[in-house]
């Protein structure tokens, strides 16, 4: 049964699932889509045998839609999702679904639940959940014969408890991700390998795990939901992990743009080894879920390294906040191209 939006309470929402109106569905076999358009029921029925269940042809995107000052509802660079979406399906042999009908089936999936995109200023937006899963009958290992392409919304709160709030992390001795394997990959599978730890960080009072780079265990990799900065403290430099085996995060694409040439700060994409976090002053976790979210601390093998900024997030992490926040919402002007109107 889907839910009345008069229902919702959007400033006390969390990031949990809900089950709206309307989504969209795609189906494709015989090396064609079909049958596209929005459901109501938000059950698939599928084979027994489908792929998605077996071997993990399963893949999604995270993006969000936010409404402004002025009512108007929007995405935030949604053509990066529909890249994103289609390497994914590339590397798990699954068919791409077409930039411009992703746009218009999360434009659509939007429109039709517009009720439900939380107002300005309740701290809340529409989670849209893109994914495309493998189906039909199969048992050896190998790609599907069908697949479905769906697009779902709910409103959300903050990811990490606590919102702009800093958190601490914790590392973990378990990978996400094989050095040449799925890491770069929005797959499944990278989220099942990090339940387990994500759970024991929870469960010690931990936001999130902070991953090595799964060869040698000795440089930040990223989060189990998000990619990962600190500011260095000499030069305020924005700093970034380079690796091939994290997930190509759009925020972190968009902040360091916005870093470079809104704050004139230095940035760079490389190295950060976890025996050497005094150099750095402020450190946080960046994604489409996690917005910009300060990390204070990072304990790793039992001890607990402190940033400067451990109790409240720093000044550069703020104005990254800020800047970023302020486009999505249509309060500060966007950069060409970043900002598409739902309506
Ligand atoms: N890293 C992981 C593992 C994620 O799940 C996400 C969330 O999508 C990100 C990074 C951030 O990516 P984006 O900024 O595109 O949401
Ligand atoms: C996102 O930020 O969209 C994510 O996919 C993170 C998480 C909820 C899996």
């Amino acid at each position: 049964m889907s839910i009345d939006a008069k229902d919702i309470n959007f400033e006390e929402l969390g990031f949990g699932y809900m089950d709206l109106p309307y989504r969209w569905r795609a189906y494709w076999k015989d090396g064609q889509w079909y049958k596209e358009g929005l459901e109501e029921s938000n059950m698939i029925p599928v084979s027994e045998a489908s792929t998605a269940f077996h071997y993990g042809q399963n893949i999604f995107e995270g993006m969000k839609a936010y409404r402004g000052q002025d009512d108007q509802i929007r995405l935030f660079r949604p053509d990066e999702n529909a890249k994103r979406l289609n390497a994914s399906a590339r590397r798990l042999i699954m068919p791409e679904y077409p930039e411009e009908k992703f746009i218009e089936a999360v434009k659509e999936t939007v429109k039709a639940n517009a009720d439900f995109v939380p107002p300005y200023g309740s701290g809340a937006t529409l989670y849209i959940r893109p994914f495309m899963i493998g189906t039909g009958d199969n048992i050896g290992v190998g790609p599907a014969p069908e697949y479905i392409f769906s697009v779902f919304v709910m409103p959300v709160g903050p990811y990490f408890k606590g919102g702009f709030g800093t958190s601490k992390f914790v590392t973990s001795e378990y990978d996400r991700a094989a050095p040449h394997g799925t890491g770069a990959a929005k797959v499944a599978g990278n989220y099942g390998a990090s339940l387990k730890p994500g759970k024991d960080a929870k469960s010690e009072g931990y936001a999130d795990v902070v991953y090595l780079d799964p060869a040698t265990h000795t440089k930040i990799e990223e989060a189990g939901s998000a990619n990962f900065f600190v500011i260095e403290r000499d030069g305020h430099k924005f700093v970034t992990p380079a690796s091939p085996s994290i997930l190509p995060s759009i925020t972190k694409k968009s902040i360091l743009y916005l870093a470079e040439n809104r704050l004139g700060l230095p940035v760079e994409e490389g190295d950060i080894f976890i025996d050497d976090l005094g150099r750095y002053e402020e450190a946080g976790a960046m994604g489409t879920a996690a917005v910009i979210s300060p990390i204070g601390s990072i304990t790793h093998q039992g001890e607990e390294h402190k940033f400067d900024y451990s109790d409240q997030p720093g000044p550069l992490t703020t104005a990254l906040y800020k800047e970023l926040t302020g486009i999505q919402y249509g309060d500060k002007e966007a950069p060409e191209g970043w900002v598409v109107m739902v309506d």
